[in-house]
């Protein structure tokens, strides 16, 4: 075998290049020979390539900080339109896996320019917000588990989801990719997923770890957090999806995190993640985050993404010049080919590039059913009753549907079922007039507009079709209700827009009420149909509307999802997972966002502390448009029965409440468990969400009876001068809702003494822990 070609060529041409001279010649195999002795039998130079993504073989280095830069397109000789592949090393048996994003379904190309007799779409599932706000963790497994059928069916090893940052601004344009708010909320939707995913052979990137809450200047951002509101709030997510499931592969984020790259830190890598956590699986970075590889390295990652050659010359140049103990690099190694003895790939796994797109298209259907939120519904308007058969739809959206958000959580989907298309299937009469006038524009606006320079980044939105009033008077008159369905799109590489992304444009808020003011006149109704991925303004229009369904962002299947609510085939069982306030100044990080100085922000402080999302409307007591867990059903359901397995605390403590539907219609509930913990020396959130669970689908009149259970882990908070998590002694109440506002039960228990339920130590502090000695080559 001939090094140098083989170190210059390494991926493109490795399988060629194992000759039976190599495997003859005795070197030990992966699988066969133990790991350690793979690594033994590796030279130097084959243990750096290793750590360094499959892109290194280019040879050409990146412009500085452009990770966007070469990200797509090196995986064409196995899955095109995947993420990245990693290094080969064939006469050690090391083959070179593949990874794909992203967490709404399979981000691969749907042609493939050896191949123009099929296509290679991938399911569209509804996002990340969608899911968590259907508070069912068996759900989201089930989701899980189609997913990873089609990452195995496409040939995939690693899929580059889910995505679990917090919600902490509603601006943040990739938060449609991120579950909620609340950590608990998202670290269990993120396990379910995950061991979803994983039950299928191939493996998960829980990601991005951590603190990656904007994109703005997401490359080089500073975060500043304190430790209590990393440890309760930031990390916690992370940390409770680590407790139930494994992901193979954490993904490190692009953010500095108090002063230093989080991708360069050893503390947030190893001391808490591996350490503190023991997370035992691999570490890789983001897509070209940080600048120091070398630290990168030391700080706990195998596997350095997407790969540039620069970083290979980086960590040659460390090894020589004892910057990098070749220990510590071999223990990277070792992760790396523990990771790549799973997968599929080294399996040998026969994919049939034939996911099983129709029966995966249910599942989407479904979970989109679930996880949608009815928000308001006057006066019954919904379910749609039996005397409703022509519908006046409008809105550039009813038509022409947002499925999910742009960048690399987007999806090469087959088709997308609009509204308009969900509403005639289920039987509904569309007016043709309307339909054919938004399909025109539509089709014209899209073929006159100007191509994407890039395949991933987000298009401005269609600007709304502007609607006569005579059209509208006389759709008043000839339907039987009208839609309006307003839709705000957003993704990677940029922050919403305040004036004309997260509030509705002028023209938007006047057609809802136009709309609903000429039906109003005839006695007629008008429902809004919500399709984005993220909160948006409520206040200033949602008196106009009758009813108002929070559709999501929902998937491929979108419009038949909606249709199946709207008709009352499926009566909505989601609930909020993040507040929508009334105004945006009363968002807790609004002050802090994006960061400063304006122009170009370097830092952004969480001013706000452990005070996000409804910690802070309910401590400080501000009142939002829409609640957290908030979220209507066609039925209606009583709570009765808490019960505590004690008054006193000691070890645990169990719970329990019954549900019975009280309505008409069956249905399911979420109960969600907040708990107020005694706050005496340091401040705490008026409740935390600590438990939840949906019901099984009721039907009127039937109960189920829900069990909780609490370990003093569930009632301590993080004291930062101690190091610890505590639990206070004092009194306790645990409170079952119906969302954070609509607590329909409480009861009492004491904690007699102080109880430290971990004892750390603080980590993520401002620090020059980094070496700056290494200045390139
Ligand atoms: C994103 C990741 C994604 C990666 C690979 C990055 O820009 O932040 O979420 O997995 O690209 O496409």
């Amino acid at each position: 075998m001939n090094h140098k070609i083989f170190f210059g060529f390494g991926l493109l041409f490795s399988v060629t290049m194992v000759t039976a001279q190599d495997i003859k010649s005795g070197f030990p195999q992966l699988g066969k020979s133990s790991t350690k002795e793979v690594i033994a039998a590796m030279t130097t130079e084959e243990k750096i390539w290793l750590v360094i993504g499959g892109e290194a073989i280019l040879k050409k280095p990146q412009p500085e900080g452009n990770a966007a830069n070469g990200i797509i397109g090196f995986t064409e000789n196995k899955v095109p339109g995947a993420a990245g592949t990693t290094y080969a090393i064939p006469r050690l048996g090391i083959p070179s896996i593949v990874l794909a994003d992203g967490p709404a379904g399979v981000r691969i190309s749907p042609r493939r320019k050896d191949d123009s007799t099929r296509t290679y779409y991938a399911t569209g599932y509804p996002v990340g917000t969608l899911l968590a706000s259907s508070w069912d963790t068996a759900l989201v497994n089930k989701v899980g588990k189609a997913f990873g059928n089609e990452v195995l069916a496409y040939g995939i090893d690693i899929i580059l989801a889910p995505g679990i940052n917090i919600q902490r601004n509603p601006l943040n344009g990739r938060n449609f990719e991120y579950f909620s708010e609340d950590p608990l909320v998202a670290g269990r939707m993120a396990a379910a997923i995950i061991n979803g995913l994983q039950s299928n052979g191939i493996g998960t990137s829980l990601k991005h770890f951590a603190a990656n809450n904007q994109e703005t200047r997401r490359l080089s951002i500073n975060a500043e957090i304190s430790e209590r509101a990393l440890r309760e709030v930031y990390l916690k997510a992370f940390q409770i999806a680590l407790k139930t499931s494994n992901p193979w592969t954490v993904m490190s984020s692009y953010n500095k995190l108090n002063g230093n790259y989080a991708a360069e830190r050893y503390d947030l890598l190893t001391e808490i993640l591996r350490n503190e956590w023991k997370y035992n699986g691999l570490i890789v970075t983001d897509w070209g985050a940080g600048k120091k590889v070398i630290d990168q390295i030391k700080g706990g990652h195998s596997l350095i993404m997407p790969g540039r050659y620069d970083q290979v010359e980086s960590l040659r140049w460390a090894l020589a010049n004892n910057k990098l103990d070749a220990a510590v690099l071999d223990n990277r190694v070792e992760t790396f080919l523990n990771l790549v003895l799973q997968t599929p790939t080294f399996k040998k796994y026969q994919y049939s590039d034939k996911p099983d797109l129709a029966a995966h298209a249910q599942v989407a259907r479904m979970a989109a059913t679930e996880g949608m939120v009815l928000l308001k519904n006057n006066n019954y308007t919904l379910p749609l009753t039996k005397s409703i058969s022509k519908i006046a739809t409008f809105g550039n959206t009813s038509y022409d549907l947002i499925a999910g958000g742009t960048g690399s959580g987007d999806v090469n989907k087959a088709y997308v079922i609009s509204l308009a298309k969900g509403l005639a299937t289920a039987g509904y009469n569309l007016n043709s007039t309307i339909e054919n006038l938004y399909q025109n524009y539509l089709t014209d606006f899209k073929a006159n507009r100007p191509k994407l320079a890039n395949a991933g980044s987000g298009r401005p939105q269609i600007p709304e079709l502007e609607i006569s009033d005579d059209l509208i008077e006389k759709q008043s008159a000839e339907a039987d209700i009208a839609i309006v369905t307003i839709g705000k799109n957003a993704g990677e590489g940029a922050d919403r827009n305040l004036e004309n992304n997260y509030q509705l444009v002028p023209y938007e808020k006047n057609l809802i009420k136009r709309i609903s003011m000429a039906f109003k006149n005839k006695g007629k109704r008008t429902i809004v149909i919500l399709n984005i991925g993220g909160v948006i303004d409520m206040s200033l229009w949602k008196d106009d509307a009758d009813a108002i369904l929070l559709a999501w962002q929902p998937g491929q299947e979108g419009g038949h999802a909606i249709a199946d609510l709207l008709s009352g085939k499926v009566n909505p069982s989601g609930k909020l997972a993040i507040t929508f306030p009334e105004t945006y100044s009363d968002v807790p990080s609004s002050k802090n966002f994006p960061g400063t100085p304006k122009e170009k922000p370097e830092n952004v402080i969480y001013e706000e502390g452990i005070y996000t999302g409804y910690r802070y409307y309910d401590t400080y007591k501000i009142k939002p448009a829409y609640e957290f867990g908030y979220g209507l059903s066609y039925t209606t359901f009583a709570f009765s029965n808490l019960k505590l397995s004690s008054k006193k605390f000691s070890k645990n403590i169990n719970a329990s409440i019954t549900v019975k539907n009280t309505g008409s219609a069956a249905g399911k509930e979420v109960v969600q468990i907040y708990i107020t913990a005694p706050a005496k020396s340091i401040d705490k959130p008026m409740q935390e969400l600590k438990a939840f669970a949906k019901t099984k689908l009721l039907q009127p009149g039937e109960t189920q009876t829900l069990k909780f259970y609490f370990t003093a882990y569930e009632l301590a908070s993080y004291l930062t001068a101690e190091a610890a998590w505590m639990a206070e002694p004092g009194v306790y109440t645990i409170k079952a809702g119906t969302s954070s506002r609509a607590i329909k039960q409480s009861k009492t228990f004491k904690l007699s003494k102080q109880m430290v339920t971990e004892k750390v130590t603080n980590q993520v502090l401002p620090t020059n822990r980094i070496e700056n000695e290494f200045k390139g080559m």
